[in-house]
């Protein structure tokens, strides 16, 4: 029965019945900055999307933007399911997965788009990464070990282990977290910030890594670490659902301590 009558309801309003549906127009104002025209100020550009013909997450609507009615506009997109990390900008006010982030189906409110917050602009969205990729280099992101298995096979790692790198590996390194941190805007030169301390201490405690001397060693210093104050964006902002925040405190606890 059920089946049946929604069977119906599909047949009345799909595009087989040839009924046409009322268009349901929201307005996307998109952050427009080109580097051709460098004097020109950056300006909210406002674009109407009908959301009866779009898909439901926000990179749909970009993207529909960008194929029907600018070709201009430049943003960031490669896997659409929150797994590159490169639509990452600022949506309504929050930092977060283009992708992943759902339209709010309230077409009486307009959206506000604008790339990832205090970083340099390359492009309408598209923030800078150089600085934070330097940084993510900086705290060497790979296994080092002085010594091999006799064997010559692989580096065996416990159960218990591994599941310490749980909530830190599937970091995708987007960003939202370390351009929603206060402590990271003022001081990005030196403060690494959320994303790449968090990166830091999965290497830390690797049970398989023997470089954790010189990790700690390079985070021994007023500003690399000891910028973060806690606050608790970072964690807040995370779109993987991840916990930056609570790695920092962990790092510095094993400083504190050992
Ligand atoms: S911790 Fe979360 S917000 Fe930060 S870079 Fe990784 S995935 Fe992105
Ligand atoms: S907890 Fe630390 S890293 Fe996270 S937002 Fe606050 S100051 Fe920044
Ligand atoms: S397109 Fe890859 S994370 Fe959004």
């Amino acid at each position: 029965m059920m089946y049946k009558s929604l069977v119906g309801l599909v047949t009345k309003r799909g595009l087989a019945s040839g009924v046409e549906h009322t268009a349901r127009m929201k307005s996307f104002k998109i952050y427009r900055w080109n580097p051709d025209t460098p004097s020109v100020k950056p300006v909210l550009q406002n674009y109407q999307v009908d959301l009866n013909d779009c898909g439901p997450m926000v990179l749909d609507a970009l993207i529909k933007i960008k194929n029907e009615q600018d070709g201009t506009l430049t943003f960031r997109r490669s896997c659409r399911e929150g797994i590159c990390g490169s639509c990452a900008m600022n949506i309504g006010g929050s930092n977060t997965l283009a992708c992943l982030c759902k339209i709010d189906q309230d077409n009486t409110k307009d959206l506000k788009i604008y790339p990832l917050p205090h970083m340099y602009v390359v492009k309408d969205l598209v923030p800078d990464l150089t600085n934070f990729y330097k940084q993510y280099k900086s705290i060497q992101p790979y296994l080092q070990r002085k010594s091999f298995p006799e064997d010559g096979k692989e580096v065996l790692q416990s159960i218990e282990d591994r599941k310490k790198l749980d909530g830190l590996y599937e970091c995708i390194l987007c960003a939202c977290c370390s351009t929603s941190c206060p402590s990271y805007w003022w001081n990005q030169e030196e403060y690494l910030g959320p994303a790449v301390l968090m990166q830091a201490y999965r290497w830390l405690i690797d049970s398989r890594d023997q470089a954790s001397h010189i990790r700690k060693e390079m985070l021994e210093n007023s500003m690399s670490l000891y910028r973060c104050h806690t606050i608790m964006n970072c964690t807040k902002t995370c779109p993987k659902g991840l916990n930056p925040g609570k790695a920092i405190a962990e790092i510095k606890k094993s400083l504190a301590f050992e």
